[in-house]
Order: C-alpha cells, then sequence, then structure tokens
C-alpha cells in the first residue's frame, strides 16, 4: 500500500485528516505543506467554469489542472476525482483511471456512489488502484437543488450500509458530504477507514474543503463554507495600486528597468 494513504488510515483515532482541493500548481504548492490530502475536484466545474452542474466538466480538461497540480504536490496524497460518465461501467473505468494514473501521476481516485458502483470499485481495487469513496451529497447525480442527507431512516439505513460496502470493498477512506450529524458519527464509529467530512460536522475523521471557498476566491454562501480571509479583496487592492501607479507613471520606475 502506498505510504502516504497508509499514514492516512493511521491518522484515524489519533489525529484528524486535513484535505483541500487544488487545481493549479500555484495553489496547491502553498496547501501541500499543511494537508493530507490534495484533491484535483470535479467542484472546478462550478468553481472555475461557471457550469452549473460537475456533470458538464472533461476528463481532458480535469487531466490538464491535475498535470499543474502534480507540478505543486510533494508531500499530500494527490488524488483526482474521475468526472462524470467515465466510470459508467468497470472496463470504462479502468481505461480511463489508466489514463489519469499515466498523464497526471495521482496517487489515488474518487468515485461517487455505494451500491450502483459496486461492481466499478471491486473491478479498480483489485487491479490496485487507490480509491476514495464519497456518499451523502454527490454532485454528478444530484439535479437541482442540494439538500442534506440523512434525515430519514430509510436514508440514514442506506448510506450506513452503503459506507460499509465500500470499506468491505477496499477504499481507503470515503468522503461524506452534508451527512447529518449523528449518522456521520456512527458511520465514524463503525468503520475502520478514515470519514472525510465535508458539511458533514466535526464527528467525521478529516475535512474537505474547496479552497477557493476557504481563502475567499468565491462568493459562496453554502451554510458549512468557513472563508478564513477575502484574497479577492486582496487581489483588488494590488491591482487597484499597478493601475494607480502606471498611470502616474510611477511604475516602471528606475528598479525595474533595464
Ligand atoms: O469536487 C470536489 O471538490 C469534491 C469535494 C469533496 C470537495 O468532491
Amino acid at each position: 500500500m502506498n505510504k502516504k494513504i497508509k499514514q492516512i488510515i493511521n491518522k484515524k483515532n489519533r489525529a484528524k485528516i486535513i484535505s483541500l482541493t487544488a487545481y493549479s500548481k500555484n495553489i496547491a504548492q502553498i496547501i501541500d505543506k499543511y494537508v493530507d490530502m490534495t484533491l484535483v475536484g470535479d467542484s472546478m466545474a462550478s468553481v472555475l467554469y461557471n457550469y452549473n452542474t460537475t456533470r458538464k466538466i472533461s476528463l481532458d480538461t480535469m487531466i490538464e489542472h491535475a498535470k499543474s497540480v502534480r507540478m505543486g504536490v510533494n508531500k499530500s496524497l494527490m488524488v483526482f476525482d474521475m468526472p462524470y460518465n467515465t466510470y459508467k461501467n468497470k472496463k470504462l473505468a479502468l481505461f480511463n483511471v489508466k489514463k489519469v494514473l499515466k498523464k497526471t501521476k495521482s496517487e489515488a481516485i474518487k468515485l461517487e456512489g455505494g451500491f450502483k458502483i459496486k461492481e466499478i470499485v471491486k473491478h479498480l481495487v483489485s487491479n490496485n488502484i487507490p480509491v476514495l469513496g464519497h456518499l451523502g451529497i454527490m454532485p454528478q447525480s444530484v439535479r437541482g437543488k442540494f439538500k442534506s442527507k440523512g434525515k430519514t431512516e430509510i436514508e440514514r439505513k442506506k448510506i450506513l450500509k452503503e459506507a460499509k460496502l465500500l470499506e468491505q470493498l477496499g477504499v481507503f477512506a470515503i468522503v461524506l458530504e452534508c451527512i447529518e450529524k449523528s449518522l456521520a458519527k456512527k458511520i465514524t464509529n463503525e468503520l475502520k477507514i478514515p470519514t472525510i467530512g465535508i458539511g458533514s460536522s466535526a464527528n467525521c475523521d478529516g475535512q474537505i474543503l474547496v479552497t477557493d471557498d476557504v481563502i475567499g476566491l468565491t462568493n459562496t454562501k453554502i451554510k458549512f463554507v468557513k472563508k478564513y480571509m477575502s484574497i479577492s479583496k486582496n487581489i483588488g487592492n494590488a491591482v487597484k495600486r499597478f493601475k494607480q501607479e502606471v498611470q502616474l507613471k510611477k511604475y516602471p520606475n528606475k528598479k525595474y528597468s533595464y
């Protein structure tokens, strides 16, 4: 097993697992020092490309971003989020995953789903592909509004069963997106592999967020997102100063000229 994956699994019940997204080298090299896992997420569909669904991002576009991310990732585990329709059946899944791993040098892949992707996960794991699961809200399957999961008994039982199935199939961890906190706790307690929450309370073994949200590059109002800074304000200020200095002929001065 990959050493970084082993370290992530060993953190369960010892230390929280920290994870963020990256879509470029510049962000990846900043976050890499602090995170256990860097995810090239298909959230780039909405965050970077303004699509109304993650379904619209293509595999080739994501591969180009991942190639850039690879240049900034050193210490953390680089995970590639397989986009919609790239793992419809086991043959296609293995073909696309192999292409991703070869072209991007990612170290693991993420798939959304439980019962429906059972055979695909099984096939990938049996071909030595490290798989990160994803349950709860699964953006590739949502049409319309996102609603948190685990409110009804039927839904709770299904999600718990799916988490156990994924563990049994050999995924190394599971992302739990927008799952009610007592269910997140139950899943986390009943699994030996770690759970990584996004909007699923502190009851998970780790947390993941979209970096662009965390640094205030996006305008998201999602309840679970905490903005730790407003980088867009800083960028705006720098650009304003550049503009003023060019207009006033203060830039470029002697120091910045040949
Ligand atoms: O695409 C993504 O960024 C994700 C998350 C878990 C943040 O899937």
